[in-house]
């Protein structure tokens, strides 16, 4: 333990000590990465030695920034399963299609990882109470692992979040208020509020440590691919602290030697009725103006407006990717279509990578044998109300003809 050096501005290339709380650029106001001493990582750690650690992102521990273990709150968040979806492949002509099931992580979601690492460090730093926005899921995963820490912690949501989220928020003690407005607006009510009250703000990209946790996606990946990378990752992007992070983390396994010089192509997909950032990729632009009206059944990706936006489009244009929007009739049958061809009750956000992957193979972008893989970022269970089972009674009397001898 102990290899975060500093953090680095990713803007001004500031650094700041990382045995302060910090949440923008004290000079410039842009996101915060946290940077290691890679080269001593380098020299005292082999890649080897993963499969023999736990089976949670913490195994990472050497480029994770918790000096002490013991302020390590964990849930078990992590290395998620990396499974193959041979009959969604072979719809669509693919032979290597792979999905990331983040739906297994603790509370439902992805969110758990940069959560995790978060609370850590805001243990670590000392923090006693903390304040964020959330679309939903990130709320339920901080009141997690605030309650685990003995962290207080405030919530602003949207009132029409799913009502789980508000469940998981409620049952977990955090002080949780509902908006009639989105993320963003929540974490503008929040903002006076905390500063006054002394709470830190978790607020996605504007803390700088969750993520850390989102960039385990990135180490997973190349570790259950035997230390490569597929050759395009198709994600679900709101925030964007996971494409953030995980090109973060292919950076990090370079220079740590782990991995060769290959980048999977970034693909984002977002919902048709809030697509700032396909909007701003498409027309080359390196920030993205806020939506106005954002409307969508993927609540996750209700995101108006992102901090990290010039950090989404760099790691897409970087990569030679690229974006899609999709529809919500689109999201609600690729759920169906997923779970039919796969046995996978993806959240709508993972859904919409279905419907970007079929885009890619009609602009035909993908080849037959390259290696993709969409994050399923979430667990379809959470979203039960977007499925209308119309469920036949069973009269043993009149069997329908489906059951008839
Ligand atoms: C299930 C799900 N997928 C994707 C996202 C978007 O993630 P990010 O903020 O990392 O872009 C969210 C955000 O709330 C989410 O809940
Ligand atoms: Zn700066």
């Amino acid at each position: 333990m102990g290899y975060l050096r500093h953090l680095e501005c990713t803007h001004c290339h500031a650094q700041h000590s990382p045995d302060a709380l910090h949440n923008l650029c004290p000079r410039c106001g842009k996101v915060l990465f946290p940077r290691y001493d890679l080269e001593r990582v380098r020299a005292e750690v082999s890649r080897d030695e993963f499969a023999r650690r736990e089976p949670t992102m913490w195994r990472y521990r050497e480029v994770m920034p918790i000096n002490d273990p013991a302020n390590i709150v964990t849930l078990g968040e992590g290395m998620t399963p990396l499974l193959p979806l041979k009959e969604v492949g072979r719809r669509l002509g693919l032979r290597r299609v792979h999905v990331k099931e983040e739906g297994l992580n603790p509370t439902g979601s992805f969110k758990a990882r940069g959560l995790s690492a978060a609370v850590s460090k805001a243990k670590e730093l000392g923090v006693r109470a903390a304040s964020m926005p959330s679309a939903g899921n990130a709320g339920s995963a901080a009141a997690a692992y605030c309650a685990r820490a003995g962290i207080e912690l405030y919530l602003v949501m949207p009132a029409d979040v799913p009502h789980v989220n508000q469940v998981e928020c409620d049952i977990c003690g955090a002080h949780t208020f509902l908006i009639r407005g989105l993320i963003n607006d929540a974490g503008r009510s929040l903002r006076a509020r905390g500063r006054e009250q002394g709470w830190f703000d978790m607020s996605t990209l504007k803390e700088p440590y969750r993520v850390e946790g989102k960039k385990t996606m990135g180490y997973e990946l190349a570790e259950q691919f035997g230390w490569s990378l597929p050759d395009v990752i198709i994600y679900p992007t709101g925030g964007g602290t996971g494409i953030v992070g995980m090109w973060k983390a292919f950076e990090e396994l370079e220079a740590l030697g782990w991995i060769g010089s290959h980048r999977p192509r970034m693909v984002i997909v977002q919902a048709a009725g809030c697509a700032p950032m396909v909007r701003a990729h498409r027309e080359g632009r390196e920030h993205a103006e806020p939506w106005q009206d954002a409307r969508t059944v993927a609540a996750g990706l209700r995101v108006p407006e992102a901090i990290g936006d010039y950090l989404i489009l760099q790691a897409v244009r970087e990569s030679g990717g690229t974006s899609y929007a999709v529809t919500d009739d689109e999201i609600l049958a690729d759920m169906r279509e997923l779970a039919g061809a796969e046995g996978l009750f993806a959240c709508p956000e993972g859904a919409a990578t279905y419907g970007a992957l079929k885009a890619l193979v009609r602009d035909r972008l993908v080849a037959a044998d390259e290696r993709v893989v969409l994050f399923n970022t979430g667990a379809g269970m959470k979203y039960v109300d977007l499925v209308r089972p119309t469920l036949p009674t069973f009269e043993p009397a009149h069997p329908p003809e489906a059951l008839r001898a």
